[in-house]
């Protein structure tokens, strides 16, 4: 049964996306059968990994959580690699889902039917915790949480944390969260952040952290350069969370 790691911070750019294209590719290069979700109608995750000649219509995650189809993974120009994209619909699906009888589960059954055909399922969300978000929470066998170590990142933390002790008492849960330091300069600021949240959360923030610079960022399938240490590294830690 294949791992689902929900990728997840309300707090916009800190890195969420990029986190999941480096996870999937470092996992591929592994052998790992991989599926993406892409949640986020921004649909960046999906734009990625698409050729010129990708044809996605009628497989966008939109289709199968508002018309109660299957999910269909698409093919990606990385074999090792299958996506579920997304598209701009997403971005009123919660009116649409509100209606809809047990609408914080719908991914989670749908996922469920999947996860025997894939070793990894990784979930990009968008930056709101709206109910595309909780569904994708509700399907997670790990968290992970991308992190400046700045105070606005800090706040998007605490917001997260509220939302999942709510999460854990209304639906049973034992949410697993494993922050990621993204993006991490060396400043005074950024060291004293660090050092705060790992003495605040311990073994909860990952040890491999993500430096700040282009190259974390870059596009390694097109441009055929390799994903940086930092995350391969970081896959390894990824992998031994989610062991059995
Ligand atoms: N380690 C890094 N160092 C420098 N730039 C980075 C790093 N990681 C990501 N970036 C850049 O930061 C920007 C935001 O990254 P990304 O899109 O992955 O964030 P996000 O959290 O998914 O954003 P959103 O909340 O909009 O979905 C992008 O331009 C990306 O290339
Ligand atoms: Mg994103």
């Amino acid at each position: 049964m294949g791992k689902v790691i929900t990728i997840c911070q309300n707090k916009g750019g800190v890195g969420k996306t990029t986190l999941a294209f480096n996870l999937a590719e470092c996992l591929a290069k592994r052998k790992k059968k991989v599926l993406l979700l892409d949640t986020d109608a921004q649909a960046n995750l999906t734009s990625y990994f698409a050729s010129e000649d990708t044809d996605y219509s009628g497989v966008q995650l939109y289709d199968a959580m508002i018309n109660d189809t299957k999910l269909k993974p698409a093919k990606t120009i990385n074999e090792n690699i299958s996506i579920v994209p997304a598209d701009l619909r997403l971005s009123d699906i919660d009116y649409s889902l509100a209606q809809k009888f047990a609408r914080e589960t719908i991914l989670a059954s749908k996922v469920r039917m999947l996860a025997d055909d894939f070793d990894y399922i990784i979930i990009d969300t968008a930056p709101n915790l709206g109910l595309l978000t909780i569904n994708s929470l509700l399907c997670a066998d790990s968290l992970l949480i991308p992190l400046i170590p700045e105070p606005f990142s800090v706040q998007g933390l605490n917001m997260i944390r509220t939302l999942l002790k709510r999460l854990n008492e209304a639906m049973h849960k034992d949410f697993k969260m494993h922050i990621v330091l993204q993006k991490v300069k060396n400043t005074s600021l950024h060291k004293e952040m660090e050092s705060e949240l790992r003495s605040a959360y311990g073994d909860a923030v990952c040890k491999q952290t993500i430096k700040d610079g282009i190259k974390y960022a870059e596009k390694s399938i097109q441009s055929e350069m390799n994903n940086a240490y930092e995350y391969t590294a970081l896959t390894e830690e990824v992998m031994n969370i989610n062991k059995d």
